[in-house]
C-alpha cells in the first residue's frame, strides 16, 4: 500500500506510551545513520535522546561535536541541544524511560569471515534496550539487514523484553546519501513502514508528522510505502543493488569505449535522455565505495544463496567485479603515461613521484571505508612510485588506514615535482584547480582524471597529456581535437 502523506486516514494520534503529545524517540548508535538521523529528527521538533556504547563519542556529541563531516550538522547538533530537545547517553536504562519509538540504527559490517552481513551490534543494541523497557514501545530497525532480520529482532524482544508490555517491532530502512544526508532525513523522496499492526504504523507515523507536515508547507508529498518485514528489509539492498548496478554498467560500457575509441560521458549523456534510463548514476570513473554500497551487494548475494535464490544475483558478482577492475585500471594507465611496461606483476614505477588527489569515497565527505582512491594509492604504492595524497577533508582518516603513506596540506604541496597527478574523487577543490598553476609546479604535465570530473580541452591547453576514464577520445591532446 502508498499513501501519499497528509493523509486523513492515518492522522489519528496514537496513544503514546510515554503520555507525550508528540512521540519521544531514541536513536541507538549514533554513528553516520544514527547521530544524522537524531539530530534531523530533534530539528523536526521531536524530543530525542541519542544512545551509544562509545562513552568518547557520547561525551563529544554532548559537548556539539560532530563525530563525522556532514555539511550543517555540527550547527543543528547545537542548535537543538541548545533548545533542550537533544541528549546522548550511554544508559540503554534511561533511553527505555525516555522512548516511545526506539529505532535501531547501529552497523552491520561485512563478516569478517565472508561475505554476510555481521549481526552481533544489532543483537546487542535489541537486547540492551528490550531487557530494560517497563512499558509498551516500538523497535524499529533502521540498518541495513538481510532479509528476515526483524523476525528473528522479534523473537529477540519476545525472549528479552518484559512480555506483558506488549513490545512491538517495525522495520523502517534508511535512504541517506553522505554529504547530502541533512537534506535526506529531513526531506525524504519517500519512506518505507513494514509493520504488523495499525498501532506500530500509527506511532511511525506520528514520528514521521514533523517530516510530513514540513512538505505541506512546501507543497510537496512524501510517498509512504507501507508494508510487510520482508519487503522493508529487501527494498534497501534492492535500492542498494540498483545503484550499484548502474554505476557498473557504466563503468563496463567506459572498458568497451576504451577499446572502440570512443567516449563514455558522451555516451552515458546521450543515453540518459532517455527517461527510462535517467542521467544520474551513470558517471564512469573509479568506480562505488563507501561503507554501503560494496558490503551491501555482497551481503545480498550471501542472504540471497541462503536462501536458495543465490543464482537471482549472480549478476551482482559481475557488478562488483567490473567495480574492482576500474581500480587497476588507474594503475595500468599511469604504466602508459609514464612509458613503463606492465608486467605479469604489474608496472614498475620506481622513481617516479605521483600526486594523488583524492582520499574519500567520494566528495563532501570524510569516510574512506572501502574507497576507491586509497584503494588505487595502495596499489601505486605496490609500483614503487613515491605516492603523496592530498584530500579536502578525508586526510585524518586516510591516514590511520594507510599509515606508511605521504600526504600534503594542498594541491600544491602534493603537486610539487610530481610525473603523475590522479584526480580520484570529484571533490569541487579538484574540479576548479588552475592547470596552467599546477603545470609549473609537476615534473611532468601528465594527469589520470579517475572521475571524469575535470575539464580535459582546458587541461591539454594548459599543456597536461590527459587521460579520462573510458574516454579514448580525449587521450589526443586537445590541440588536435
Ligand atoms: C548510498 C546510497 O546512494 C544511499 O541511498 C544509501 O542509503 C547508502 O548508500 P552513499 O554511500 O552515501 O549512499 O554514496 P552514493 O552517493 O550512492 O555513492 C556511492 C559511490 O558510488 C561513491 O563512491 C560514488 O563516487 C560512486 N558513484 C556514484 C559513481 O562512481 N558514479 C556515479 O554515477 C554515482
Amino acid at each position: 500500500m502508498t499513501i501519499a502523506f497528509p493523509s486523513t486516514s492515518l492522522q489519528s494520534q496514537a496513544t503514546l506510551p510515554s503520555g507525550a503529545p508528540r512521540p519521544r524517540l531514541t536513536f541507538i548508535g549514533t554513528g553516520y545513520l544514527g547521530s544524522t538521523y537524531a539530530i534531523c529528527f530533534a530539528e523536526l521538533g521531536y524530543e530525542v535522546l541519542g544512545v551509544d556504547v562509545d562513552v568518547d563519542k557520547i561525551a563529544s556529541l554532548n559537548a556539539g561535536e560532530v563525530p563525522i563531516h556532514e555539511p550543517g550538522l555540527d550547527d543543528l547538533l547545537r542548535k537543538n541541544i541548545a533548545a533542550g530537545r537533544l541528549r546522548f547517553t550511554t544508559d540503554y536504562r534511561e533511553a527505555a524511560e525516555f522512548g516511545d519509538v526506539h529505532f535501531i540504527c547501529v552497523g552491520t559490517p561485512q563478516r569478517a569471515d565472508g561475505m554476510a552481513a555481521d549481526l552481533r551490534y544489532v543483537e546487542e543494541a535489541v537486547v540492551g534496550i528490550a531487557s530494560k523497557l517497563n512499558r509498551k514501545a516500538l523497535i524499529v530497525g533502521k540498518s541495513t539487514v538481510p532479509v528476515g532480520t526483524a523476525e528473528w529482532v522479534e523473537q529477540l524482544v519476545a525472549k528479552h523484553a518484559d512480555p506483558n508490555l506488549g513490545v512491538e517491532v517495525a522495520w523502517s530502512p534508511e535512504f541517506l546519501r553522505e554529504g547530502y544526508a541533512v537534506e535526506d532525513v529531513i526531506r525524504p523522496d519517500r519512506v518505507v513502514f513494514g509493520v504488523k499492526s495499525d498501532w506500530a504504523r500509527d506511532l511511525l507515523y506520528a514520528s514521521h508528522k514533523g517530516s510530513f507536515d514540513l512538505a505541506t508547507t512546501e507543497d510537496r508529498e512524501v510517498p509512504v510505502v507501507i508494508t510487510d518485514f520482508a519487503t522493508a528489509e529487501l527494498v534497501k539492498v534492492a535500492a542498494n543493488a540498483f545503484l550499484a548496478t548502474k554505476i557498473s554498467f557504466i563503468n563496463a560500457m567506459a572498458e568497451v569505449c576504451d577499446a572502440a575509441g570512443a567516449d563514455v560521458t558522451q555516451l552515458a549523456r546521450a543515453i540518459g535522455y532517455d527517461d527510462r534510463i535517467g542521467k544520474k548514476f551513470l558517471r564512469a570513473g573509479v568506480g562505488f565505495g563507501g561503507g554501503c554500497l560494496p558490503k551491501d551487494i555482497r551481503a545480498f548475494q550471501a542472504r540471497a544463496q541462503e536462501l536458495g535464490v543465490g543464482e537471482a544475483l549472480r549478476f551482482l558478482h559481475e557488478v562488483d567485479l567490473i567495480n574492482q577492475r576500474r581500480r587497476q585500471k588507474v594503475v595500468e594507465l599511469a604504466a602508459e603515461l609514464l612509458a613503463r611496461p606492465y608486467g605479469p606483476a604489474g608496472p614498475d614505477l620506481a622513481g617516479l613521484r605521483i600526486a594523488v588527489f583524492g582520499a574519500s569515497f567520494k566528495p563532501n565527505s570524510d569516510d574512506v571505508r572501502d574507497s576507491p582512491a586509497l584503494s588505487v594509492v595502495r596499489r601505486l604504492v605496490r609500483t614503487g612510485a613515491d605516492v603523496i595524497v592530498y584530500d579536502p577533508a578525508g586526510m585524518a582518516n586516510a591516514k590511520r588506514e594507510l599509515p606508511d603513506v605521504r600526504f600534503a596540506d594542498s594541491m600544491t604541496a602534493a603537486a610539487e615535482g610530481a610525473h603523475l597527478l590522479c584526480v580520484l574523487t570529484e571533490w569541487e577543490e579538484f574540479r576548479n584547480a588552475d592547470p596552467v598553476a599546477l603545470a609549473a609546479t609537476v615534473s611532468t604535465a601528465k594527469v589520470i582524471d579517475g572521475r571524469n570530473c575535470l575539464d580535459s580541452s582546458v587541461w591539454a591547453r594548459a599543456g597536461w597529456e590527459y587521460r579520462g576514464m573510458g574516454r579514448a577520445s580525449s587521450e589526443k591532446p586537445a590541440t588536435a581535437e
